[in-house]
């Protein structure tokens, strides 16, 4: 299994922040791990045809689940695939919050990005509430068997744990919380789609930073990271990437 660093721009970076995929290219000219920019969809293309020829790939953060329409605002995984996208996240917990998408919702975006021949990174995580009430495994689990739709596979599918309190707050789990969570989700995968589901990705995120990466990375069941603020930087997401390799 190859190990994934995906960085998550979120609504940051105009024209200029570009260069950072240059820098990045530049130090990691061949990464030991696959390495993903996710930026703000202005950018796709941009970041897509600045990166070609390099080891970094393009992904896109939300997709509609439909390939066309009447949907003002939405852009399709069509849509994203022809504009040089390889991955899109869905279901991040800031799309569940801000724009009330559900399991139903999320398991159809992942559908699309399938439709259109993409890898979907799908989101799940508990909030600081649910933890506190002992219920984040049932909480993952239950995101897990709505979310995820029948048909994933290793090669269509990655599964990103971002625990909401964990992000952009410097909060991280312990590392046998991580492994908790992990190990579970990686049973759950493995009794609904079988073998395969052992070299499906399982990606932690939240807070992740060049000091921490590594020991996150130790975590079993723990096959890269998905960054929000540490991906902004090529010095911050290269520490990453080094520490995956
Ligand atoms: P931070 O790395 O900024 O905590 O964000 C994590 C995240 O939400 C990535 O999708």
């Amino acid at each position: 299994m190859q190990k994934l660093a995906a960085g998550n721009w979120k609504m940051n970076g105009l024209d200029a922040a570009l260069a950072e995929i240059d820098a990045l290219a530049a130090a990691h000219p061949s990464p030991e791990c696959e390495v993903l920019i996710c930026p703000p969809a202005t950018l796709l293309s941009r970041l897509a045809a600045r990166a070609e020829g390099t080891a970094i790939q393009t992904g896109a953060q939300d997709c509609h689940a439909a390939a066309s329409g009447a949907h003002t605002g939405d852009i399709s995984a069509e849509m994203i695939a022809d504009a040089g996208g390889a991955f899109v996240i869905v279901g991040h917990s800031e799309r569940r919050a801000d724009h009330g998408e559900d399991d139903a919702t999320v398991r159809a975006k992942a559908e699309a990005t399938w439709r259109a021949g993409l890898t979907a990174i799908i989101c799940v995580g508990e909030t600081l509430e649910e933890r506190e009430a002992g219920r984040t495994i049932d909480i993952v689990g239950g995101q897990l068997a709505g979310s995820v739709p029948d048909g994933a596979t290793a090669a269509n599918t990655v599964i990103a744990y971002e625990p909401v309190w964990a992000i952009g707050t410097g909060k991280v789990p312990t590392l046998e919380e991580i492994s908790e969570v992990h190990d579970d989700i990686r049973a759950r995968l493995t009794d609904r789609f079988g073998g395969d589901a052992g070299g499906m990705r399982l990606l932690y995120g939240g807070s992740v930073k060049p000091s921490n990466a590594a020991e996150i990375f130790g975590v079993s069941n723990v096959d890269g990271a998905l960054v929000g603020g540490a991906s902004l930087k090529a010095s911050d997401f290269g520490g990453i990437v080094e520490a995956l390799g």
